[in-house]
């Protein structure tokens, strides 16, 4: 089975197939990171005008690059959402209509559910239950994930998303946009222990994140500091601390708590403990951070289980984590576990 997945939420652009046999067969994306770069930050209409634009060529690259034709692909996966509402029109339109054309089923697929399924094209891949951290421009999430469809939130962000606090820091500091990797890689040239930031909303119980505090301090620490090239290393070092500490604890306490409710008992007298090794799913944009990797593996190692991230391209918004997931919303449709949101496009 062959699905055609497209991704149009924000200022990518990105469609792949995916094939049941050979994993991904074509994938493309084309990035609007020059388009908004002069204004700082993603500008909505000009998202949507450049999706209409690239979406189609895109379509034909991978179908190209995938040796297919159109008869070859058995259902369009489209993202219906959360993200920009004319990005997201875009996609849902073209994926529709490309469907109701070509006679078979469209599936909206949601975006974060994109994400969280992305680690599974990888050849190593976890099983379920996992704990799902994602972490993007838009969401921070603590998921507790039974199955597929099967999602309990533990935890989200109060205010700012993760990767939202790296782009607001980020500008304070001048780095542009968008300003996530910008930042990360000025933290690797950082000293430990030059600045200290606080982790916030650690020090009571909860799975909530709040990050929208860190740029503000972030933004006192630069205000006050002389802005050499070293101060700015330190300080994004901080800040990378700071946040990386904070999912930490928020991840070591995700899993304590999951682990105690998925054997029903107090898991550390529980014999049966040591046989289930827990696994942390991390994804969405802010996976990609080298730092953030480092820490939570550390963490999985230390607990006898592992942490699972999609390759770096996958990380950040892409077609394929799209088509993967239409994929097995398709399977779960034609198992009868599931159902088209409208039966509007007919099945073959
Ligand atoms: O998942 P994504 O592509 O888009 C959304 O669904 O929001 O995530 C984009 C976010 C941006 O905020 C970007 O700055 C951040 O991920 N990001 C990073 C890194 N690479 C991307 N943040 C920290 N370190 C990175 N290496
Ligand atoms: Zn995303």
């Amino acid at each position: 089975m062959k699905i055609l997945g497209i991704e149009t939420s924000c200022d990518e652009t990105g469609v792949a197939i995916y094939d049941s046999e050979r994993g991904i067969i074509g994938d493309a994306l084309y990035s609007q990171v020059e388009l908004h770069a002069e204004y700082g930050g993603v500008v909505p209409e000009l998202a949507s005008r450049d999706h209409v634009r690239k979406t189609i060529p895109l379509v034909k690259e991978v179908l190209k690059q995938a040796n297919c034709t159109k008869e070859d692909i058995d259902a369009i996966a489209y993202t219906k959402g959360p993200g920009l509402i004319g990005a997201l029109f875009v996609g849902v339109g073209v994926g529709r209509s490309l469907a109701y054309a070509w006679d078979i089923p469209a599936i909206g697929v949601h975006h974060m559910e994109g994400h969280l399924l992305a680690p599974m094209l990888e050849d190593d891949k976890p099983d379920f239950p996992f704990v799902a951290l994602l972490v993007s421009g838009g969401h921070t999430l603590l998921v507790d994930v039974q199955g597929l469809g099967q999602y309990e939130i533990l935890g989200e962000s109060i205010d700012d998303a993760a990767g939202e606090a790296f782009d607001k820091t980020a500008k304070i500091m001048g780095l542009g946009y968008p300003g996530g990797p910008a930042l990360a890689a000025l933290a690797e040239k950082g000293r430990a222990g030059i600045y200290k930031l606080p982790r916030p909303m650690t020090d009571r119980p909860g799975l909530d994140f709040s990050f929208s505090g860190l740029k503000t301090a972030v933004a006192n620490l630069y205000n006050d500091s002389d802005q050499s090239e070293q101060s700015m290393a330190d300080i994004a070092y901080a800040f990378q601390e700071a946040v990386v500490d904070t999912i930490f604890i928020k991840c070591r306490r995700a899993l304590e708590q999951t682990g105690h409710k998925r054997l029903g008992v107090d898991r550390k007298s529980h014999p049966a403990f040591s046989a289930l090794p827990p696994s942390l799913v991390v994804a969405g944009g802010v996976s990609a951070n080298v730092a953030l990797r480092a820490k939570l593996s550390g963490l999985l190692e230390s607990k006898g289980g592992k942490a699972y991230y999609p390759r770096p391209k996958f990380c950040t918004d892409n077609g394929a984590m799209i088509a993967y997931a239409g994929y097995c919303r398709y399977q779960a449709i034609l198992e009868g576990k599931d159902q088209f949101e409208e039966p509007a496009v007919r099945a073959k």
